[in-house]
């Protein structure tokens, strides 16, 4: 039985269009004088959002930590919604690195949202001298931890502007940035708005082996290429990679069959009795008495999947088609009655 991978859509693997895109590539040495094709690159992705140029990254924890550096001073405060990436999946890089103060602030606003009024509360006013600084303000668009929860151009504007009024810049975790817009039905344009830096994942749904782009003013692109060299990012013929990421970026238009997927798969859950929310973009969280043990379980049935605190995350992606899902409800179907018990055999949930 092939197994269904649920865990990530980081698993996708590189299309034969991509393969043959990253052999021909034209190519350059991209510290010496800039590759032709990672330029190209950095230039549509910063167009796409509305920003004045992108930096390519391996990794979209690279780009946040440049990000991070650009904007914090050492031992300033940061303030992101909790349980964001940067926070909690980053090894600490923030602190450890970027020598940032993290405050993690609840979502008062919904799963994965947090409110203005929370903003100006922990931003705090000038102060004297001693005051602890805040100067940041961390966003992430979609929540992937609050399961793919997507903010409204209106609330993303709220807050970016509450944010510049406390005198924070912002950085956008935008890792999925192109499911929120989707599911808002809103230009990537209006979805990076107001913010100082967005970095976005060409390796998250779209289908790239490897790929962020970290979009910036013109006036920070060179303190951000520096960065980027300082911490290992400099690549030579990069247009290989870049190429990879022009191909994936093709698949934009059809994110929505991957939001479409999370949704049936969480119909198929609910008709069995699974409380599942509705999912706004390609993750859903299933809430189970033993998420470790669920995990093994649905390993056995070959459908793979990873624990989020009490929950089963799933996540759709390019490489999972309709009938995937299909397959994969008929499979948690043969097993559901043991995913709502614990190991013991105890405590069922429905
Ligand atoms: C919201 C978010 N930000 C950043 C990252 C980091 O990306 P990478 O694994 O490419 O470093 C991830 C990875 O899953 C993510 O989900």
């Amino acid at each position: 039985m092939t197994p269904l991978d649920f865990r990530s859509d980081t698993v996708t693997r590189p299309s034969q269009a991509m393969r043959e895109a990253m052999a021909s590539a034209e190519v350059g040495d991209d510290v010496l004088d800039r590759d032709p094709t990672m330029d190209a690159l950095e230039r549509r992705v910063a167009g796409l959002l509305g920003k004045e140029a992108g930096l390519w990254t391996p990794t979209g924890c690279m780009a946040n930590t440049i990000a991070l550096l650009l904007h914090l001073q050492r031992g300033d405060r940061f303030l992101a919604p909790a349980q964001a990436h940067v926070l909690g999946s980053e090894l600490g890089t923030p602190a450890w690195l970027a020598q940032g103060m993290p405050e993690a602030l609840p979502w008062e606003g919904g799963p994965g949202r947090i409110t203005p009024m929370q903003v100006w509360r922990a931003a705090g006013g000038a102060g004297p001298y001693y005051t602890l600084r805040s100067s940041l303000l961390c966003l992430e668009n979609t929540h992937n931890f609050a399961g793919g929860t997507c903010l409204t151009p209106a609330e993303h504007r709220a807050l970016v502007e509450q944010a510049h009024a406390r005198n924070l810049k912002v950085h956008l975790d935008g890792a999925r940035l192109w499911h929120a817009a989707a599911a808002q039905n809103a230009s990537l344009e209006e979805m990076a708005w107001g913010a100082e830096t967005v970095s976005v994942c060409l390796s998250k749904g779209l289908g790239a082996p490897m790929g962020s782009v970290l979009c910036v003013s013109r006036d920070a692109i060179e303190a951000g290429r520096r960065l980027r060299k300082m911490l290992g990012g400099g690549v030579r013929q990069g247009g290989v990679m870049a190429a990879a990421g022009m191909v994936a970026l093709d698949y934009l238009p059809r994110i929505p069959e991957d939001h479409q997927k999370a949704k049936r798969l969480a119909d198929g859950l609910r008709a069995m009795g699974f409380q599942v929310p509705v999912p706004e973009t390609n993750i859903l969280l299933v809430p189970v008495p033993d998420a470790p043990a669920a995990v093994s379980f649905l390993e056995e049935a070959r459908v793979r999947v990873l624990p989020v605190g009490s929950a089963l995350r799933f996540i759709t992606h390019r490489d999972l088609s309709d009938g995937d899902v299909e397959e994969a409800i008929a499979r948690v179907g043969r097993i559901a009655d043991r995913l709502v018990t614990t190991w013991e055999g105890q405590r069922p949930m429905i």
